[in-house]
This record gives C-alpha cells, sequence and structure tokens, in this order.
C-alpha cells in the first residue's frame, strides 16, 4: 500500500530533494576509538530486531479510538466545539490526530535515516561512523515499523512545515555537529518524549508495543548525540558556541509553538482558527508541550551549551526542571520497558499456546 493514497490533503510530490554541499572524510587513524561510543556501538549491534518478527502485525487498531489512548489527551476534548460533535466525528477526530501524529513520527524517522547517512560520511572520527551506521539502520527499521502500524489507521499525513523547515537546517548546513543537533538533541530528543506518551498511556498493544521497541533505540541515538557533541563542544570558541546556543533556542521554541496539527482541522474541516486557540488554551496540551522537552534538557545540559540565553528560554519555557533529570537513567528505563513488553508477549504467547495443546 502506499500511504501517500491515504492522504486527506491536495496531492505532494513524490520526492524531496535537499541540495547537500558538505565534504565526505575518511578516517586513516582506525584507532581504537573511544570506550564508551565503542560500547554503545556494540550495543546498537546486539540489540538489532525485525519489525516482522518482534511484532505480531495480525493485532487491531480500535475504530473508535485506534491506539486507545484517553480522550482527554485531545487537544479539543471538552470544548464547547467537542460537545456539539456527534460520538461518530468525535471517533473521526480522535483517528486523525492520533494518524496526524503517528505520521508525524514517520516523516521523522525517514529524516532521521537520511541525517544518520549524512554523518556517517561527514563526521571525521570512525567511531562515530561506526555507531552512526548502526543507526541507519535502526531508522529503516523504524520507518518500516511506523508505515505497518499507520497502514491500519486508513489515514496518513505528509511532513508538517515546521518540522520539513527543521529537517531541511539539519541536512543543508555543512557543519556536522549542526546535523546531530537539530536531529539526535532536538528532533530524536522531543520524539523520545513523544513516544514514550503513547507508550505509557495507550492501552492498545499494538501501539505499546512499536513505540516501546523504537524508543528503545531512539535512546541510543540520543545517547549518541550526546557522547559525541559533549566532546566536541569544548573545543570550539565561545562565538561558535553561540551560534549553536542561538540555533538551539529557535528551534526549541519553533517546534513548541508551531508543531499544532491545524492539518487535521483543515481535513476535517473544522474552524480552525477556533481549534488552534483551543488547542493553545488546553491545560493537558501545555503540559503535553512541556513534557516534549525532557529528553532535550538534560541532554542541552551534558552537551555544554548551557549559557544564559539556553537557561533563559528554558526558564520562560516551564521546562527547567528537567535539567535535574539523569540521562542515563531515563534510558535504562526505555530499554527495560521494551524487555517487560518481550517477556509479557512471550508469556501470553506460552499460556495460548498451552490452551491450543489443551484443547
Ligand atoms: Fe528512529
Ligand atoms: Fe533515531
Amino acid at each position: 500500500m502506499s500511504l501517500r493514497d491515504l492522504y486527506p490533503v491536495p496531492d505532494i510530490d513524490e520526492h524531496w530533494t535537499v541540495p547537500q554541499g558538505f565534504d565526505a572524510v575518511f578516517d586513516w587513524r582506525f584507532d581504537e576509538g573511544r570506550d564508551r561510543l565503542m560500547h554503545l556501538y556494540q550495543k546498537g549491534k546486539d540489540m538489532q530486531w525485525d519489525a516482522v518478527n518482534r511484532i505480531d502485525w495480525s493485532q487491531e487498531l480500535d475504530p473508535e479510538n485506534p491506539m486507545e489512548l484517553p480522550p482527554e489527551g485531545n487537544a479539543l476534548y471538552g470544548t464547547p466545539l467537542w460537545e456539539r460533535m456527534s460520538a461518530k466525528d468525535r471517533s473521526e477526530l480522535l483517528r486523525h490526530s492520533q494518524a496526524w501524529n503517528i505520521s508525524q513520527f514517520l516523516q521523522g524517522e525517514q529524516a532521521a535515516l537520511i541525517c544518520a547517512a549524512k554523518i556517517v560520511q561527514q563526521v571525521p572520527d570512525l567511531d562515530s561512523k561506526f555507531y552512526a551506521s548502526t543507526q541507519v539502520m535502526d531508522e529503516a527499521r523504524h520507518v518500516e515499523a511506523y508505515k505497518k502500524l499507520l497502514e491500519k489507521f486508513g489515514v496518513a499525513y505528509p511532513m508538517t512545515q515546521p518540522l520539513g523547515e527543521l529537517v531541511d537546517q539539519a541536512l543543508r548546513d555543512s557543519r556536522w555537529d549542526m546535523t546531530y543537533l537539530a536531529m539526535q538533541v532536538v528532533i530524536e530528543g522531543l520524539a523520545l518524549a513523544a513516544f514514550g506518551t503513547i507508550r505509557d498511556l495507550s492501552q492498545n498493544p499494538l501501539a505499546r508495543q512499536v513505540n516501546a521497541y523504537v524508543m528503545e533505540d531512539e535512546a541510543r541515538h540520543v545517547t549518541f548525540g550526546r557522547l559525541t557533541l559533549r566532546d566536541y563542544y569544548p573545543e570550539l570558541t565561545q562565538a561558535e558556541r553561540d551560534e549553536r546556543e542561538e540555533f538551539l533556542v529557535e528551534a526549541c521554541y519553533h517546534m513548541r509553538d508551531r508543531f499544532d496539527g491545524i492539518e487535521v482541522y483543515q481535513a476535517l474541516g473544522l474552524p480552525m482558527e477556533e481549534c488552534v486557540n483551543y488547542a493553545k488554551e488546553s491545560e493537558v496540551m501545555q503540559l503535553y508541550r512541556s513534557l516534549l522537552f525532557q529528553r532535550i534538557v538534560p541532554t542541552v545540559k551534558d552537551i555544554g551549551l548551557w549559557g544564559e540565553r539556553v537557561r533563559n528560554a528554558y526558564e520562560d519555557m516551564g521546562v527547567m526542571h528537567f535539567a535535574e533529570l539523569d540521562p542515563d537513567a531515563l534510558n535504562e528505563n526505555d530499554e527495560q520497558v521494551a524487555r517487560d513488553i518481550d517477556a509479557r508477549t512471550a508469556y501470553v504467547n506460552a499460556v495460548a499456546g498451552q490452551g491450543a495443546a489443551a484443547e
């Protein structure tokens, strides 16, 4: 199935081309590599999985609330507009909103695939090239898994403009660390937090599984960005670091304020301005928008882009308290949750197998 056939918006181009201007760099040193990066690379190899075998794709979504998420999490829940909607219209809103979300994950995964491939070529150190090559494979698998999940919604959305603008910057910039900063720190940091809300709140086993397994890998990707940039940024001049901080602050506000799902309101013929205002005012959405920074803030602190400009922005956004979180502990938890789901699935299958044998 072609996902483009499921877009409820006017047809878009088949390809998107971002011009590139950077040097592909060989590393003739072939040295041992940094311990933590080589350890992460080994982990990347050991933890490969197959979306076809690890997930039972015969599991279905709920027709009325596909990922069985609390409807209170929808931006329009409880508004006068929501109250006027029929049960059928509400289900349609939930289906489209959730599909929009998963679509942005899918589109972001393809962007991550391409950014990781750029890093393989461009980063000067072989240990980073090794690790990034495992990320390329991970991202292909994520595209595969989200595409399979999205097909079950019967509706899909193209990449939104705000995400496209940030991806464009990540790719077009000729400095390799800017790709890391935009992708591994900002986009993957946001994604990790967004996947986490579905993994933890969804009652649908398929949706939970896909997000938990992707997160298990994403935690490594964010760590990869953190380890590499933590080594690199102290080597830069203050002026160069300032430039990165400026980019970072803009990217964070950009994603917080412009990633608002208006395409769903358009597709469903809902009053756009009214919906956007509801979404802005919604307490649940405000909480969600701040939660999205849970993974970015501790990473940014750790890589040393922690000047006044960045700290002021995070204070202003109300996300400064996330700076106290331990990124390694968060990652360990992501891996543990994925293992728990595997164990539960194996147990359920074993019980089902015994039942079938007894019949
Ligand atoms: Fe990914
Ligand atoms: Fe990733």
